[in-house]
């Protein structure tokens, strides 16, 4: 059975017991504790705390999963994937254990021309937890299941959490039997491998603590209702289903290895060695693609990192099996057909996932070849002091500043006979770790603080109203100042004030938050800097009291600024604009990766390899603004999130969107966006926008920047200012300008070497008298001179040569120590005959050197350098002529 059925047939069994179907959250859901979604339970998570009401009671879906704790794993077991996709159906507060056994022990067993699995039941073992003796009764007794094939485990293996506080239970796993060629007798407890686990089904019902369960500790309390949390993992089901050795041989993974197979000339099934690589490569390409498909770019911390670990595996791996070309386009290419059917943004968005992975490919195989220049220098000098041992800080540099994997290392090694300290390694790692862990943990106290505005978070979402007015009426519902919950603040406090309800925008989406005051008649006067969302539900006012007292049931006034917010609507449409009029020029492959807006400013990140040509650019702002001018009118309406996204409309990668989302429609097709922000009325209102450049905000994200409204006409009236200015110095009309400033630059040019000539023919005139002061030391002429000052070095080279030149068969020695900006550069000339009396351009350096704190190099003939101690020249000359007077005296 082909997994695609696998998954429908799980939806359509619990879609027909009354659940609804639920698709599959983002990788990447904003939870601060987790960096990608490893559960089908994730996206229900306030369902089950009853932080939220659920909108059902019963779901099911088939959730992606990334998991990436045992990648070194995967390809050595049977059954690691670092993506998998778990099927789930979950209870919240409606049927509990007896109905979430009996459904998945139907699934099961049902005959497959029943829409079931069709698995002999005669084969299925069960394991509960320890207490648990209700589910082992049910098994017992309403399944029929043999007593024998129920085993009683501990909280380790039968407790399920989320690995961090909150929702939690006891659980009932499901486990199939391969058969005695698998492995030994006597169950789940006794052999994991010959008994696949293949259904985990969670009786969700406490409060995790600090401390988890699964090592014995008491949950701190209970949810306020019992609920069921289940999952199939997909992968392993089709593995039985498909009777193959393991879950890489499954119909979605192996077509990869085929064509891993012909990319680098190697068969699969040959060597274990190859194999292991062979499935790294098929299970990490469709974990990047659903990553990057997700919105994940490489980076160098977090989900970043995990990916750009991913995919150098597969550069890594493919290059051990011989593959000598880049192999990344092609494999994603066979992932996205495989994956498709279920995952169609896989195909739609082919090119933008395939552009970034084949990017972080050839940034690494430089990368490959630089680190192996330097591991070759590493090892040539541990091999030149008679080490035979690369040590463990050389392995980190070249892992952590190079991005060279210790495996390479440790591979390269071996075929250089040289080892790696793998302990020194793996401690430094570890302190690396250890930070990291540190910097996590700062992370959470952070997190922390929020428990104060949890009360508040309960009582209820702050009423928005600022999309029909900029005043409201609003009561204070709360007060808090360094974190602490206060009844009062006065005159000068900074005091945050949680309103019922208020106009202020609060920061989101991009937009930042609306400046404004809070006011009463008795004299009250807040100032309020900054807004902020809590839970994406109450609005936190940073605010300071400027006069009167402002006290918690007061009945107040809030306003949001008016030229703020016309400001701030002109920044968001404008962003809008941009990113609508970019995708009209570079196509849809440029992505939404981010956005900033505040009055008369924005930015937007996109994903894009490369830099923007300057035509693009100009296109880009000449369609922008070609939009302004159309005056389009803005619409807003509020649809839900299947109805949105078939109407085209974009929303942003990573979002967490809940079924109700508003829509901003500009200019009808030209730009429709899920967006909570604040907008114009009509495109014109936007005002001109400028485009004020393009640069990299990281591997394959760009950024363009603009100004809009009153800003972008001041920033053009400043560079038509300076545009005067530069045309009135140059006492030309400004359209002459450029023609101008080329000129000048020509004759610049001209002049320059115009003078040049003449200062060398000033020196080369000087030669004859040069030659006059020869001096007659023993059997040698000598010059020895402070050349005038300003004369470089190349100059002074020039003039040595000549006046060396004009000495014929005499021996000649030429020495000319310089002046140029407090530095002394020299040069020493010696022609063929005082050569021959012994004399070395270059050892005639060290007499004169210490002098002028100079240094210098050369050959027997001619040296030069230059010192830097102008006041030593003439002790500088002495000491030459005494050397000279040694030497041919
Ligand atoms: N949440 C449970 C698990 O991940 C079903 O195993």
């Amino acid at each position: 059975m082909q997994t695609h059925e696998i998954r429908r047939r799980f939806l359509d069994h619990f879609l027909r017991a009354g659940h609804t179907e639920v698709p599959s959250a983002s990788l990447i859901l904003a939870d601060p504790n987790l960096l990608f979604v490893n559960a089908g339970m994730v996206q229900f998570k306030p369902y089950f705390l009853g932080q939220e009401a659920p909108p059902y009671p019963r779901a099911t879906s088939v959730q992606k999963c990334v998991r990436t704790g045992d990648i070194d794993e995967v390809g050595v077991t049977t059954r690691h994937n670092t993506f998998f996709q778990m099927a789930g159906n979950f209870s919240f507060g409606d049927y509990f254990k007896r109905d979430a056994i009996t459904l998945a022990w139907d699934l099961i067993t049902k005959p497959q021309d029943a829409g079931g699995y069709g698995f002999d039941p005669e084969r299925i073992w069960v394991t509960v937890y320890q207490d648990d003796l209700e589910a082992a009764e049910i098994w017992r007794r309403v399944v029929g299941l043999p007593e024998q094939r129920i085993q009683f485990r501990d909280g380790k293996d039968n407790y399920w959490d989320m690995g961090v506080p909150g929702p939690g239970g006891p659980c009932s796993e499901i486990y199939f039997d391969r058969g005695p060629e698998h492995g030994r007798d006597g169950g789940p407890v006794v052999d994991e491998d010959r008994y696949l686990e293949i259904w985990n089904l969670v009786f969700m019902q406490d409060v995790r603590g600090e401390l988890s369960p699964k090592q014995g500790h008491q949950p701190v309390g209970s949810l306020p209702k019992k609920n069921v949390d289940t999952g199939m993992g997909v992968e392993r089901i089709a593995l039985l289903l498909q009777g193959v050795d393991n879950v890489y041989e499954t119909d979605l993974l192996r077509p990869i290895i085929g064509r891993a197979e012909e990319l680098t000339g190697r068969s699969y099934g040959i060597r274990h060695e190859d194999d292991v690589r062979f499935r790294v490569i098929a299970d990490h390409a469709r974990s990047a693609a659903m990553l990057i498909s997700d919105g994940v770019n490489p980076g160098n911390d977090g989900r970043g990192y995990v990916l750009r670990r991913l995919l150098r595996r597969i550069v890594r791996s493919a290059r051990l099996l011989g593959a000598e070309k880049p192999v990344m386009g092609e494999l994603l290419r066979v992932v996205s057909e495989l994956m498709a059917p279920s995952y169609p943004e896989l195909a739609t968005d082919f090119r933008r996932i395939e552009t970034v992975a084949v990017g972080e490919e050839t940034a690494f195989l430089k990368t490959l070849n630089t680190g192996s220049t330097l591991f070759d220098n590493t090892a040539a000098t541990v091999k030149a002091s008679g080490g035979t041992t690369i040590s463990g800080s050389d392995a980190f540099t070249l892992h952590d500043t190079y991005g060279f994997p210790i495996d390479l290392t440790l591979e390269m090694a071996a075929e250089a006979g040289l080892s790696v300290d793998e302990d020194g390694f793996r401690s430094l790692m570890a302190e690396q770790r250890a930070r990291a862990k540190e910097d996590a943990q700062a992370r959470k106290h952070a997190h922390a603080d929020l428990t104060i505005y949890k009360e508040l978070v309960d009582r209820g979402a702050t009423e928005f109203t600022g999309f029909d007015e900029l005043t409201s009426e609003a009561t204070v519902l709360a007060l808090i100042t360094g974190g602490v919950r206060v009844p009062t603040a006065t005159a000068g406090q900074d005091v945050e004030v949680i309103l019922d309800r208020s106009p202020l925008y609060a920061e989101s989406g991009g937009q930042i938050a609306d400046r404004g005051s809070i006011t009463a008649s008795s004299g009250l006067r807040l100032q309020v800097r900054d807004v902020q969302k809590i839970a994406k539900k109450i609005w936190v006012h940073k605010a300071t009291v400027e006069s009167g007292q402002i006290t918690e049931g007061d009945a107040v006034l809030a306003q949001a600024d008016p030229s703020w917010r016309r400001g701030a609507t002109q920044g968001h449409s404008g962003t809008h604009m941009v990113h609508a009029a970019l995708r009209q020029v570079l196509g849809p492959n440029a992505v939404q990766a981010g956005s900033l807006n505040r009055p008369g400013y924005l930015r937007f990140d996109f994903n894009w390899q490369g830099q923007l040509s300057d035509q693009q650019k100009v296109d880009i702002e000449s369609v922008s603004n070609e939009a302004v001018g159309a005056d389009f009118p803005v619409n807003t309406f509020v649809t839900d999130l299947a109805e949105a996204r078939q109407m085209g409309a974009l929303a942003l990668f990573g979002e967490n969107y809940g079924n109700e989302v508003r829509v901003v429609e500009i200019g009808g097709p030209f730009s429709m966006e899920l967006c909570g922000g604040t907008h114009v009325q009509q495109s014109s209102q936007i005002g001109p926008i400028t485009v004020l450049g393009e640069s990299s905000v990281g591997s394959g994200v760009r950024r363009v920047e603009a100004f809009v409204g009153l800003d972008s006409y001041k920033y053009l009236a400043k560079e038509r200012a300076l545009l005067a200015g530069v045309s009135s110095m140059l006492k030309v009309p400004p359209q002459d300008v450029p023609s101008r400033v080329e000129q000048l630059v020509e004759r610049l040019k001209t002049a320059e070497k115009e003078l040049e000539r003449t200062k060398m023919a000033a020196v080369l005139s000087a030669a004859g008298e040069f030659v006059d002061a020869a001096e007659r030391i023993g059997r040698a002429l000598l010059v020895a001179i402070a050349a005038p000052e300003g004369v470089s070095g190349s100059d002074l080279r020039a003039l040595a040569t000549d006046i060396r030149s004009r000495f014929g068969a005499e021996p000649a020695v030429v020495v000319l120590l310089g002046k140029v900006d407090g530095k002394v550069p020299f040069v020493v000339a010696v022609n063929q005959p005082a050569q021959e009396l012994g004399i070395r351009a270059r050892e005639l350096v060290d007499s004169f050197g210490p002098s002028i704190a100079g240094r210098g190099g050369g050959k027997p003939e001619m040296a030069q350098g230059a010192g830097t101690n102008p006041s030593g020249i003439p002790a500088g000359l002495a000491a030459v002529r005494a050397r000279v007077a040694e030497l041919a005296g």
